[in-house]
């Protein structure tokens, strides 16, 4: 699997990223480290966790994915060629909700624990908290990162003037800032106005900022859990605009030119973008797994990519 500079850091990480929301809960532990195994084996060093994954879950409370990693680590003996990516901000079990100075030391003293590490390669505040003040917040990150729990620190759910706001801290202080940033993203369009919150999408905004200051950025969610090419799964209706269709036609005309699946065609388009976005997938069972990483074998032409990027272009835009 190809590797990439994670920002500016100089750290390379694989192009690819295993998402993990769903291990240690829906996905058993056997089923779980499989699926982690078949990734690694594909070259990939990037796993992206959270504290609380998977609260949503109903046989969730909060830290099994970290707890299934962790064990998984143990046994292969892997830490040292991996990446790991986890996230505080959500409350869940008694933890609370935000990103106060306080639930950031101690939820990262959790992490440590339940991954059974010593350190954390990418710490995410997991959404913003706009009753934290952003200096407090950040002072903790860098506490960590001065103390080597953690090596860098990334911002999930974030809108592009508050990630301005905080490398301007950030600078002032002589601090780090926020290295990456993880945001919903898929290749369908939301429609203007759409409320996915607490999610945010990667706009034009976010990717005019991070591109300017070398932020990489990491869409999550994208393959909408499926819904490119499952009948089972309808296309969520804030994806459903008027650029839909056109879009759609253009994403399963190109897989079909290509011999791929749709879902390999959207992540290979994130990772065929220049600067690449990074994309954080998962996967359900080694056969959803085996044709996502499929994605890397599929080489787009600069006019397949002008086509994908173009499509229904003109349909879904706000109007200035
Ligand atoms: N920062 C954040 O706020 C945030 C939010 C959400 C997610 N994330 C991270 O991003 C990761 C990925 O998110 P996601 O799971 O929503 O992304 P996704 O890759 O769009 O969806 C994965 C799901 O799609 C279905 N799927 C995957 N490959 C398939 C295939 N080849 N054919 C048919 N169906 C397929 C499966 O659904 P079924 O399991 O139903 O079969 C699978 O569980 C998470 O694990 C988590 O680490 C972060």
């Amino acid at each position: 699997m190809k590797k990439i500079q994670l920002s500016q850091t100089g750290v390379e990480v694989s192009c690819l990223c295993l998402g993990t929301l769903r291990f240690g809960t829906r996905n058993n532990y056997d089923q779980s480290a499989q699926l982690m195994d078949m990734y690694v084996e594909a070259g990939g060093c990037f796993i992206d966790t959270a504290n609380c994954y998977d609260q949503w879950c109903s046989q969730g409370k909060g830290g099994e994915s970290e707890v299934t990693i962790g064990r998984w680590l143990r046994e292969r003996g892997l830490r040292e060629q991996l990446f790991i990516a986890t996230k505080v901000g959500f409350g869940y079990r008694d933890v609370p909700d935000g990103l106060a100075a306080s639930t950031i030391i101690s939820e990262c003293e959790n992490s440590l624990r339940r991954l059974g590490t010593d350190y954390i390669d990418l710490l995410y505040a997991h959404k913003d908290d706009l009753n934290t003040p952003l200096e407090e917040t950040l002072s903790a990150f860098n506490k960590l990162v001065k103390d080597g729990k953690i090596r860098f620190f990334g911002a999930s759910n974030y809108l592009a003037w508050r990630l301005a706001d905080a490398d301007g801290i950030a600078s002032q202080k002589g601090w780090a800032s926020f290295t990456c940033v993880e945001q919903r993203c898929t290749y369908l369009r939301p429609n203007p106005g759409a409320d996915l919150s607490p999610q945010q999408i990667i706009d034009q905004n976010l990717m005019t900022y991070c591109d300017a200051r070398g932020k990489t950025m990491l869409p999550y969610t994208p393959l909408l859990r499926g819904a490119y090419v499952r009948s089972d799964r309808p296309i969520p209706s804030p994806y459903r605009g008027p650029d839909t269709d056109v879009r759609l036609g253009v994403l399963h005309e190109v897989a079909q030119e290509l011999g791929a699946t749709a879902n390999q065609v959207v992540l290979a388009w994130m990772m065929h973008r220049q600067p690449p976005l990074l994309p954080v997938f998962s996967a359900r069972n080694p056969e959803q797994m085996k044709e996502n990483l499929g994605a890397l074998d599929i080489a787009l032409s600069a006019e397949q990519m002008e086509r994908l990027n173009q499509a229904g272009h003109c349909l879904n835009d706000e109007p200035v």
